[in-house]
């Protein structure tokens, strides 16, 4: 029987679900759209299999086909970013970074990462998160001026604090980061590295972003963002690494690993090592250049000035509003984004100052400069507009841009 015979009201939020991707426009920089041969890799028989341990270790039997596939998507992500041992299994990033925090750590140990309103995650040591609890938490903050990075005030905290890890990487940082400063950073303090690329790994996959891997102990990330493959994480290492953080995945952290997300992994990392990806990620980054200078032509302020990778953060506070009320106002037109903290926040995070965009979904359904630039004219009115203002004309353009672009794979609603 077919779901919409067994389970109508699963079925209904599903078809929901797809007008919904259909008809909006998604700015959230760490969604994509995953092409139909990774859904149906992610939708097949390989849900039903139990394949605890690594290929040619199992500890079930008839797993001779999940060893295929994970091979194949160890094999190919090793590939595409040049390192030595991945590590496929864990189920997300967050699941990712404490493998690796598990590993080398020890409870009370100092991990130091950038501050989670400075572009920073919850899982590089936020007290709301195991990382921040179970280890003691510092971090790096962005330049008040730039609000970038500046490498020399990064060394001066990691030689005040002595951390036992350094963590790169964020979720809401719009610029390049220099991975042979930090190396040499974590080698004057003694610390280890670990880069979690989440956000821009289809970047680093592309040439587009400096590749971490030759630089760092572990590199994290998830899959499902710029990668634009099924929602899970993985780790990279180098041998010397290999054995403990398998050992750490499993079985200390996680049980079966799932394989019908690694199925979909393998065929994303097949995927990424085609030109036509490289290309799509070029498209990604000129569009997000495009969003902003159409932003910033129009009065809006971008923290740091401008970006150099897929994501942007909007200063709206400085236009008037808050993120949170910014969401609203774009949710009501059909753009779909997160509020988000900025540097020096004075908001709470469920208020926050700023709201984050990104370009990788859009740029998937083939939404290119011209429409940047007709974007930034919408979400710049949008914000700017003065309270209880009519906001339909601008809904009714979202929704057509959004109808000539339909979500590849899926029948135009
Ligand atoms: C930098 C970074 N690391 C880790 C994660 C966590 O990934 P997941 O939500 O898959 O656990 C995210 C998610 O937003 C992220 O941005």
């Amino acid at each position: 029987m077919r779901l919409n015979e067994v389970d109508p009201a699963v079925y209904a939020a599903i078809q929901q679900e797809e007008r919904r991707q259909q008809q909006h426009l998604e700015l959230i920089a760490s969604e994509n759209w995953t092409s139909p041969a990774v859904r149906e890799a992610v939708g097949s028989v390989m849900t039903d299999k139990y394949a605890e341990g690594y290929p040619g270790r199992r500890y079930y039997g008839g797993c001779e086909n999940m060893d295929t596939v994970e091979e194949l998507a160890r094999e190919r992500v090793k590939q595409l970013f040049g390192a030595e041992h991945a590590n496929v299994q864990p189920h997300a990033g967050a699941p990712a970074n404490l493998a690796v925090y598990l590993t080398v750590l020890k409870p009370g140990d100092t991990i130091m990462g950038l501050e989670l309103s400075h572009g920073g995650h919850l899982t590089h040591g936020s007290p709301v998160s195991v990382s921040g609890q179970l280890y003691h938490a510092e971090h790096y903050q962005v330049d008040p001026q730039t609000e970038m990075l500046d490498m020399d005030q990064v060394r001066q905290r990691a030689h005040s604090v002595r951390p036992a890890l350094i963590v790169a990487g964020g979720s809401a940082y719009p610029r390049i980061w220099d991975f042979p400063a930090f190396r040499s950073i974590a080698d004057e303090v003694g610390a280890l590295l670990m880069v979690d690329m989440a956000h821009f790994a289809g970047l680093v996959a592309t040439g587009l972003h400096p590749n971490p891997v030759p630089y760092s102990d572990f590199v994290t990330s998830t899959t499902h963002k710029t990668l634009r493959g099924p929602r899970g994480g993985f780790i990279l290492t180098g041998q010397g690494w290999a054995k403990a953080i398998d050992k750490t995945v499993f079985p200390g952290l996680q049980g079966g690993p799932l394989m019908h997300v690694i199925a979909g992994k393998a065929v994303a990392f097949q995927e990424a090592q085609k030109p036509e990806f490289r290309e799509y990620q070029k498209r990604v980054v000129d569009n997000a250049a495009r969003l902003a200078q159409g932003l910033i032509s129009r009065g809006i302020r971008l923290v740091s000035g401008g970006t150099d990778n897929h994501l942007m953060l909007v200063d709206v506070k400085a236009s008037g509003i808050t993120g949170k009320e910014a969401q609203q106002r774009l949710a009501a037109v059909g753009i779909t984004v997160n509020k988000n903290t900025i540097p020096f926040d004075q908001e709470k995070p469920t208020v926050a100052s700023g709201v984050r965009l990104g370009t990788p979904q859009v740029t998937t359904r083939g939404l290119d400069a011209t429409d940047m630039e007709h974007l930034a004219e919408i979400i710049a009115a949008v914000i700017q507009a003065p309270s209880g203002a009519d906001l339909s004309g601008y809904a009714s353009q979202v929704s057509e841009m959004a109808a000539a672009h339909p979500l590849p794979g899926l029948t135009p609603s």
